[in-house]
């Protein structure tokens, strides 16, 4: 989106434009460190993308060298790179830069070690140009602001480079209440310009691409409103069940993990205005408007509006799956819903009386993330009298993951003497127009944050607003327990509920398209 410092990087494959910066990780021994952050700073740096000198310092309780953690680290990039085999010369080279400081977050002398560390690599920039990810339990973001701040390597500035910024991960709070307690916790010792929210869909190239296709083209924006389009589907589908992380999920649910987040943000670069600029700024302002936009649910709305489901025994491809109460950490009576779906309504001049329908899922017999935008019909005359139901309303997909692309769907005569029509379709797929290209999102991310560039993070109005969007819903379920038109077997599309949601208004779920 907007970076200069990236698209810099993209045509000299050097980023001479980034300044030397640590990046200091909190919480490094965690599986977040290992999986994702080194194997995205070792990819940045193979491709030339990190600042010309940079270090990385890994703070957490356990005791470790310098020396011992790169090891660890490096037999972690072997499992989890994206590229294999890892590159030993560009390892030996970009291991140089990492470090590890032994320390517990709440105590004052382990940020005086870290702060001696900064000093010591000589470079005042390496000192002063920070970075801090906070990898840790969300309850202890105020200590470690707290601790930073008194060791002088945070101040509450306006951003800029020298006073530190830093990055937080999901979940961001389990609730609006909570959600502002934390950016309570965080502002008092940085600026909202230093605090940079995680949502990984942000760092998919695809879910870039919703601006660029919406903003650089002529064509659909023009199309992009009430008056062509019936409505818009966005599913998040996935295979997989909660697998070993029932615990976690048994506090979330779908709804915090998937819709608070990753589909509000895709629905608000789908419904946004255009910004008046690439700022993060403006960029920002457009999204909040749009979840300020969409129709507060009362309980009973709820009722009608929302659908949750829990999976029960099935099998996907063959393979049997267990019910969600017999996962582990997952109580055997429990109510957390491992489906959602919703309609909602955008109260703007642009989307008034358009549906848009959200659904996510586990265990559910595909994975894959996609928009469909659905025209209205044709009016009933010419080809639609004769054909009926036959003549299809045109569609555009916008296909987020896997088989990244976009289809237009539109009708077309079948070859002969008859007036047969069938539905065709236009693919365009990034990997056969630019071939595989598949950074990790944390690269993207990780990259914007060292350049200072908040367009793809979340910011408070947007985290806070989504959150009241989420806590109306579950207040609506508030001592419902599941009923049993709730479950839906594992390897299908959810409970039966949520066909009925779109039946009311003549729709009907369309399944992700598998475009080879
Ligand atoms: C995470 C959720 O944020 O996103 C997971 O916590 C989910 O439950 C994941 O599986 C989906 O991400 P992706 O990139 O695989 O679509």
């Amino acid at each position: 989106m907007n970076s200069s410092t990236s698209s810099g990087a993209a045509t000299t494959g050097i980023s001479e434009t980034l300044e030397p910066c640590s990046i200091i990780i909190f919480g490094a021994s965690g599986d977040l460190t290992a999986r994702k952050l080194i194997p995205a700073l070792y990819h940045l740096f193979k491709d030339k993308q990190m600042p010309v000198e940079f270090r990385i310092i890994g703070f957490a309780r356990r005791e470790k060298s310098d020396e011992s953690w790169r090891t660890e680290l490096r037999t972690a990039l072997d499992q989890f790179s994206r590229t294999k085999p890892v590159d030993d010369k560009i390892w030996a080279e970009f291991s140089k830069s990492i470090f590890y400081c032994t320390g517990d977050m709440t105590e004052t002398a382990a940020y005086t070690r870290l702060e001696q560390k900064l000093s010591s690599f000589g470079n005042p920039q390496l000192r002063q140009n920070l970075l801090f990810y906070l990898a840790t339990q969300p309850s202890q973001f105020g200590i470690v602001a707290e601790q930073l701040h008194l060791a002088k390597l945070l101040q509450k500035k306006n951003g800029e480079a020298g006073c530190g910024r830093i990055i937080v991960e999901k979940p961001f709070g389990h609730d609006l209440a909570s959600a502002q307690a934390l950016n309570n916790e965080l502002t008092r010792f940085a600026s909202e310009s230093q605090v940079f929210r995680i949502d990984h869909y942000l760092g998919k190239e695809t879910v870039q691409n919703i601006l660029m296709f919406r903003f650089s083209n002529s064509i659909f924006e023009q199309l992009w409103n009430r008056n062509s389009i019936d409505h818009v589907q966005i599913t998040v589908s996935e295979k997989l069940g909660v697998g070993d992380r029932g615990g976690y999920y048994e506090e979330a649910g779908a709804i915090r993990d998937m819709v608070q987040n990753h589909m509000l943000q895709v629905l608000s670069l789908i419904a946004m205005e255009p910004p008046v600029s690439l700022e993060a700024e403006a960029v920002r302002d457009e999204k909040v408007k749009v979840l300020k936009s969409i129709r507060p649910l009362d309980t009973a709305d709820v009722a009608k509006q929302v659908v949750r489901g829990q999976y029960f025994a099935g099998a996907i491809d063959g393979q049997p799956r267990p019910g969600y109460r017999q996962e582990t950490k997952v109580s055997a009576s429990s109510n957390t819903e491992t489906f959602v779906a919703m309609k909602l309504l955008i109260d703007n001049w642009r989307w008034s009386g358009v549906p848009f329908y959200l659904r996510t899922g586990k265990n559910l017999p595909m994975s894959a993330s996609e928009v469909r935008i659905q025209f209205r019909p044709t009016p009933n005359v010419l080809f639609a009298a004769q054909c009926g139901s036959h003549l299809d309303a045109n569609a555009l997909t916008l296909r987020l993951q896997p088989n990244e692309g976009i289809s237009l769907r539109f009708n077309g005569k079948v070859p002969g003497m008859s007036l047969g029509v069938r539905p065709v379709r236009m693919h365009f797929s990034y990997d056969a127009e630019f071939g595989a290209y598949t950074p990790e999102a944390y690269e993207r991310l990780l990259l914007e944050a060292i350049s200072g560039d908040a367009t793809l993070f979340i910011r408070r109005d947007e985290v806070e607003t989504a959150w009241q969007i989420v806590d109306s819903i579950r207040n609506g379920w508030q001592n419902k327990p599941l009923t049993n038109r709730e479950f839906y077997s594992a390897g299908t599309w959810g409970p039966i509920a949520a066909d009925d949601l779109l039946a009311q208004s003549g729709h009907a779920w369309h399944e992700p398209q598998v475009v080879k």
